[in-house]
C-alpha cells in the first residue's frame, strides 16, 4: 500500500474537486472509473493520494477540517462526492502576501475571499508543518497574479525538500533560475499552469494543429472565456493577468505553423459573470484561408465545469511527480510538464507530449 502524501496551498475550487475525486474513485474498478486519463500511474491509483497538510487565508476555511473547508464559501464548484470523510487535517493559516486583490472588497463576501483574523504563518512555521506532516509534494493552487506568494511557498517546498506541482501561471518550472534551484536540490517539479482535460487551451491547440496539418493558413483567432468563480473574479484585476495571458496565448502560438502577429491573436479570461459560478464558457473563433486562398472560419462554444476539468489532470501530474521521487529524479519533469501544463519549459504538440509522458510513466524517459 504505497501512498502519496501531498500538501495543498489554496483550498479553492480546484482543490475541492481534487479532494472530492480522490474520495469518489475509492471502491471503483478500472473498468467503471469514468473521467480519468489513467487508472494507474506506475502502480499508483487516484485513491493512493493522501492530503496531509493544507494552507489557506480565508476566514471560512482556516481552522476547519479539510473535508469541510472544501465546501465552504466562496467555493462554488459542483459537488460530485459529498461523502468526503473527515481528514483530521485542519487548514492552517498561510501567509497572505499578494494572494488577496483589493478589488475583491467591492463584492459580496459570499463570492470573494475574506482574510482570516489568525496570525499569518512564517516561512519557518510552514516548513515545519510540511516536515511534520511528512508531505512529499506541495501542490500549488494560489490565485493568478500571486507572484510573491507563489515564490514564498515554492521556497518553503525547497527548504522542506519536497516536490512541487505548480498548477497556476506564476512561472516557476518555466523560469530557468527557479528550475535550477529545484534541479540543484534534486527535487522534482512539474509546471506551470494546469491544462484542463477538455478545456479551451487543449481544444484551441488541437484545432490549430489541425489547420496546420490540413494546409489551412490561420490568419486570426480569439478565445474569450467567462466564468463566475473566484478565479474569474480575481482576474477582473487586469494588473494580475500578465502571466495568465502569456501562458494561454503562448500555448496556442507554440503549435502554429507560423506565429501570428500579436494583433491577430486574442486569448484570455474575458469577464466575470457571477451566476455562472464554476461553469466556464469559452467562445472560440478561427479565421483562415484554404485551397485557392478561399476564406473560411470556425466558431465554437465550449461549456465546462472548470475545477473538475483541471483536477482530472492534476491527479496524474501528482502521480508523475511521485514517480520521480521514487526514482530519484530531480529538477523539471519536461514530458509531464509538456502534457499537463499550459506553460511548460518545453512546448511540444500534444500528441508528442502524450507519447513522451507515457514513456516517462514506463520509466523510459527522464531517468
Ligand atoms: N480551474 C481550472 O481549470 C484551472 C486551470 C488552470 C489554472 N488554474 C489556476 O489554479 C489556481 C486555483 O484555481 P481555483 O479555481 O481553485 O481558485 P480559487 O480562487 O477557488 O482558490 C484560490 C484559493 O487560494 C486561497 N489563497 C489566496 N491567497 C492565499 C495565500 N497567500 N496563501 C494560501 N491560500 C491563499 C484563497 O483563499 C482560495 O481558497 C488559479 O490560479 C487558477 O487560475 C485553474
Amino acid at each position: 500500500m504505497r501512498k502519496i502524501r501531498i500538501a495543498i496551498v489554496g483550498v479553492g475550487n480546484c482543490a475541492s474537486s481534487l479532494i472530492q475525486g480522490i474520495e469518489y474513485y475509492k471502491g471503483k474498478q478500472s473498468g467503471d472509473a469514468v473521467g480519468l486519463m489513467h487508472w494507474e500511474v506506475g502502480g499508483y491509483r487516484p485513491t493512493d493520494i493522501d492530503v496531509v497538510a493544507a494552507f489557506d487565508i480565508d476566514r471560512r476555511k482556516v481552522g476547519r477540517d479539510l473535508s469541510e473547508a472544501i465546501f465552504a464559501p466562496p467555493n462554488c464548484t459542483t459537488t460530485f462526492c459529498d461523502a468526503v470523510l473527515r481528514k483530521n487535517v485542519p487548514v492552517k493559516m498561510g501567509k497572505v502576501l499578494d494572494g488577496f486583490s483589493d478589488h475583491m472588497r467591492g463584492y459580496k463576501e459570499a463570492c470573494r475571499f475574506v482574510i482570516a483574523d489568525e496570525t499569518e504563518a512564517t516561512k519557518e512555521e510552514i516548513v515545519r508543518d510540511l516536515e511534520d506532516s511528512r508531505a512529499e509534494i506541495l501542490v500549488n493552487y494560489l490565485p493568478v497574479g500571486s507572484e510573491e506568494a507563489v515564490k514564498f511557498y515554492a521556497d518553503c517546498a525547497l527548504e522542506a525538500g519536497i516536490g512541487f506541482v505548480n498548477n497556476m501561471p506564476v512561472f516557476i518550472a518555466s523560469n530557468p533560475a527557479w528550475a535550477e534551484r529545484f534541479g540543484a536540490k534534486g527535487i522534482p517539479i512539474i509546471g506551470d499552469d494546469i491544462k484542463a482535460q477538455i478545456g479551451a487551451t487543449i481544444v484551441h491547440r488541437v484545432l490549430a494543429d489541425l489547420f496546420r496539418k490540413r494546409g489551412v493558413r490561420l490568419e486570426r483567432t480569439y478565445q474569450l472565456n467567462t466564468g463566475g468563480n473566484t478565479d474569474f473574479l480575481n482576474m477582473l484585476n487586469r494588473n494580475r493577468l500578465e502571466s495568465k495571458s502569456e501562458s494561454k496565448t503562448e500555448a496556442v502560438q507554440s503549435v502554429l505553423a507560423k506565429r501570428l502577429d500579436e494583433d491577430d491573436i486574442h486569448i484570455g479570461p474575458s469577464d466575470y459573470v457571477c451566476w455562472q459560478k464554476d461553469n466556464k464558457v469559452c467562445f472560440l473563433r478561427m479565421e483562415g484561408k484554404l485551397f485557392g486562398d478561399v476564406p473560411m472560419h470556425l466558431e465554437m462554444r465550449l461549456s465546462v465545469e472548470d475545477s473538475p476539468n483541471s483536477a482530472g489532470v492534476a491527479i496524474d501530474a501528482i502521480r508523475c511527480c511521485k514517480l520521480a521521487l521514487d526514482r530519484g529524479i530531480g529538477g523539471v519533469l519536461y514530458s509531464p510538464s509538456a502534457y499537463f501544463m499550459k506553460h511548460p519549459p518545453l512546448q511540444v504538440p500534444d500528441d508528442e507530449a502524450y507519447q513522451r509522458t507515457e514513456e516517462f510513466i514506463r520509466g523510459a524517459r527522464e531517468s
